[in-house]
């Protein structure tokens, strides 16, 4: 096999994965975090519940994006989860700057100074507890200091596309 056909192989393999991968469905969230005086945030699918007692949760940051820094070193972040209603929010957070990202949006201010989305249906502060490096990402595991939730319908995501999530 020539250079360029394996290339080709390894793009098409990793097409593949990535849409098998996209059929487990999961939410949406908006991870935050507060470093060096600045607000940084991402749309997540890679959140998830770990522990109930000690409670725990964990994402995967990917080691490339600009915010992998901010969101290491600052021994904590919030979790917002978006409701159906959010799409837009989701769509936000996976692009521009961060200033960009926050630009106008109503949230609060937690007193770990970060911030929760406003209008999401769930949300979790936590403290950074441990970080496993796994391949081109790292996994956050952090642990619970305070939350809340609502009975409202999350938004969804799967085969690459949002939906809404009926209760
Ligand atoms: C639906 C969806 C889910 C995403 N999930 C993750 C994730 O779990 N981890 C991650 O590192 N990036 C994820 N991303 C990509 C980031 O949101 C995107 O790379 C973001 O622009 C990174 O910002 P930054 O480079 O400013 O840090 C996701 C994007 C979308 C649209």
């Amino acid at each position: 096999m020539n250079a360029d056909a394996h290339l080709n192989l390894e793009a098409l393999n990793h097409a593949a994965l990535k849409e098998a991968m996209g059929c487990f469905a999961t939410g949406i969230t908006v991870v935050t975090t507060h470093y060096k005086g600045a607000d940084y945030g991402m749309t997540c699918n890679s959140f998830n519940t770990v522990s109930l007692d000690p409670a725990l949760v964990l994402w995967s940051v990917q080691k490339t994006t600009a915010s992998h820094e901010a969101f290491t070193n600052s021994r904590g972040y919030t979790v917002s989860i978006l409701g159906a209603d959010q799409e837009a929010v989701a769509r936000r957070f996976a692009r521009g700057t961060s200033a960009e990202r926050f630009a106008g949006l109503p949230v609060t201010r937690l007193p770990t100074n970060r911030t929760v989305i406003d209008g999401s249906v769930a949300w979790f502060d936590c403290v950074l507890e441990k970080i496993v490096e796994a391949g081109d990402h790292d996994v956050l595991i952090g642990r619970v200091l305070e939350f809340a939730s609502t009975p409202a319908a999350p938004l969804g995501y799967v085969h690459g596309r949002f939906i809404g999530l009926g209760s």
